[in-house]
């Protein structure tokens, strides 16, 4: 049917006849002669009709946006002042001979180059979207960083080994998507939040090098990056240390950027320890290309008078943190009070500041701030020591428990930074991240929750803390972030039944709850485990992070929306009683909003 794609037509074809099929994506008529902007996936050609076929040009006149056509035709030079330099085929047209129309269309729900669309209607009306250029190029990049994946890791000796998609809940943090089950009334199975268990099932069983690309299920509160159901590159080996891993996980990284944009990304890649991260830049995921920088000022600020201050120094989680912002002083009040507001939105009570006027005064002359009177000289010194200010720069404050500050300031860094061009030369920016604790405490559940997952490995050392005092426990465990993005996770596992039942213990699991729910587990370490360990990395991130998209759903063919719905299909719908009954569930009934 077809010669070659639209977009791919240029002077090397001219004289030639080629075919073509495609979509119309506009009719132009010029004065008895019609132009066809024909479209695939490979960009758009040129079409003329001229009047002298009449039956030729008579179908060219019925012709409709998102027809879908079949055009035979002699390639030509465009006229001089004609050419189009944003189009790879720009040069050239068509001249038509031949015009089939191969299906009309309706009139499409939008104009496709219209770039103000809302996303309801393109998640509602996606094929047509789909048709996009835009979202052609991102599919296909999609497609390249996958086959980049799989290239390198086939190449290395890893085997793609499928794991189950109905099976037992796997705790990664987020509720379950259950699966009710017809053939065993009451019961359930859960769609996997990872393969977590099963790679290391895989591994125990001996594979030694497995990876997959799957979907993983989590029922979370949705965000730009997250989906219900979304896509790891899932990794697992054996015998292979932290530094081992990441050695490899970095060359598979270099080689997927090399490959499916021409990337060089960084060899080797930063790492920094967890603690220090949230020293710096107030965040496990921090974006390094932002120059702004977080201090401590917690111990120079206890015995001030401002409450605001001496009260989180004095505390045990609190902590008083300080950014500079160089040239900062020109900000305005507006400015301020809108980054204000911002931080609010992490849980910062205020957003107090310091203007340097002249930094060799160290008091109301040479710094403006309604908070400077409440500060002694000794926290002066300090804070401008530290900061490093300078005079014209403006210094940023923040005091509470620390993960409130480290939010707030965090997310302000980033905004500022991006805002004020405080920016360094880099275009990507990957780091590891290691170091991690082992466990966060969970205020509201009043209990150690995993801050990765609970089969990851303590540092040998600090085993003995998991008993008494496992906030200290820091694990094997590393993250890879780009760009203020976490992109992947992974850990060296526990490979030892009794130091898997330990840190159960630590999650306040028993050894009941833990045979019942990860019995499978405890007893295959029983049988020679070799120490194990691996990596997910979050393939929609990857390539919405490559593609300059603004959210992961912009790579992703059939997404859900922010409530977890898809409204192409329209699901999640109703299902029919006897689909119900058949599977023991008797829905609650409905409470009226009245009531
Ligand atoms: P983790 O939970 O960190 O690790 O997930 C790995 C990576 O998956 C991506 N990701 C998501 N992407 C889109 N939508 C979501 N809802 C979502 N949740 C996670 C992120 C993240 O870095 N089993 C462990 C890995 C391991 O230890 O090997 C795990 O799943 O990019
Ligand atoms: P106040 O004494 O509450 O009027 O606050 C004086 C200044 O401190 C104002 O600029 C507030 O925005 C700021 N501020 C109040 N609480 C905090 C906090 N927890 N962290 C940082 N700044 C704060």
């Amino acid at each position: 049917m077809r010669t070659h794609y639209c977009g791919q037509v240029n002077l090397r074809h001219i004289g030639q006849e080629v075919s073509l099929c495609g979509w119309a994506q506009r009719r132009r008529d010029h004065g008895g002669v019609i132009f066809i902007d024909l479209r695939d996936r490979k960009g758009l050609a040129q079409i003329v009709c001229d009047p002298d076929r009449p039956e030729m040009f008579s179908a060219a006149e019925s012709i409709r946006n998102e027809f879908c056509l079949r055009v035979t035709g002699k390639v030509r030079a465009r006229p001089e002042g004609t050419v189009n330099p944003n189009m790879d085929s720009g040069e050239v047209e068509i001249l038509c001979s031949e015009l089939e129309i191969l299906n009309p269309s309706v009139t499409p729900p939008f104009q496709l180059d219209d770039d103000n669309l809302s996303e309801n209607v393109r998640l509602q009306h996606r094929v047509i979207d789909l048709r996009r250029p835009q979202m052609q190029k991102n599919l296909e990049l999609r497609y390249k960083a996958a086959r980049a994946f799989r290239r390198f890791l086939d190449e290395a000796g890893f085997i793609d080994i499928e794991t189950p998609m109905l099976t037992k809940s796997t705790p990664e943090g987020a509720r379950d998507y259950l699966v009710p089950s017809r053939v065993n009334a009451g019961q359930f199975f859960a769609l996997p939040q990872s393969p977590q268990l099963f790679k290391q099932l895989l591994m125990i069983a001996g594979f030694d090098r497995y990876y997959q690309i799957t979907k993983c299920f989590r029922d979370e509160d949705l965000r730009a990056d997250r989906q219900p159901e979304f896509t790891q590159v899932d990794i697992e080996t054996s015998f292979l240390d932290e530094s081992a891993i990441i050695g490899i996980m970095e060359n598979l990284f270099r080689h997927v950027f090399k490959e499916s944009i021409g990337v060089e990304l960084p060899d080797p890649f930063p790492r920094l320890t967890y603690a220090e991260a949230m020293r710096r830049y107030g965040s496990d995921k921090p974006d390094l290309r932002v120059t702004l920088e977080l201090v401590d000022i917690t111990d120079a600020v206890k015995d001030v008078p401002f409450k605001v201050f001496s009260t989180p120094a004095n505390s045990e989680n609190g902590r008083v943190a300080a950014m500079r912002i160089p040239g900062g002083a020109s900000l305005t009040r507006g400015e301020i009070d809108e980054y204000t507001r911002f931080a609010g939105i992490y849980g910062a009570k205020g957003l107090a500041y310091i203007k340097i006027n002249d930094v060799t005064r160290l008091d109301d002359s040479g710094l403006q701030s309604p908070i400077v009177k409440n500060l002694h000289e000794n926290a002066l010194k300090a804070i401008v020591e530290r900061t490093r200010a300078q005079t014209g720069d403006l210094i940023f404050f923040g005091a509470d428990k620390a993960k409130i500050v480290n939010d707030a300031l965090g997310a302000l860094r980033v905004r500022i930074g991006h805002e004020k061009a405080h920016v360094n030369e880099m275009k990507w920016a990957p780091l590891w991240i290691v170091d991690f604790p082992m466990f966060e405490y969970d205020d509201e559940a009043k209990r150690w929750v995993a801050c990765h997952h609970p089969f990851t490995s303590p540092k040998d050392e600090h085993v003995p803390l998991l008993l008494g005092d496992p906030g200290k426990c820091l694990a094997k465990a590393y993250d890879l972030a780009m760009n203020g993005w976490e992109l992947g996770g992974g850990s060296i596992r526990i490979h030892r039944a009794d130091i898997q039942k330990q840190v159960f213990n630590a999650l306040g699991i028993d050894g009941q709850e833990a045979k019942l729910k990860f019995g499978f587990l405890l007893d295959a370490l029983n049988y020679g485990a070799p120490p194990h360990g691996g990596v997910a990395f979050g393939l929609d991130r990857i390539v919405s992070m490559m593609a300059g998209a603004d959210s992961i759903r912009d790579v992703i063919a059939f997404p859900k929306t922010q409530r977890a719905q898809c409204l192409l299909t329209d699901a999640p719908s109703e299902v029919s009683d006897r689909q119900l009954r058949e599977l023991h569930i008797r829905p609650a009934p409905k409470i009226s909003q009245s009531a």
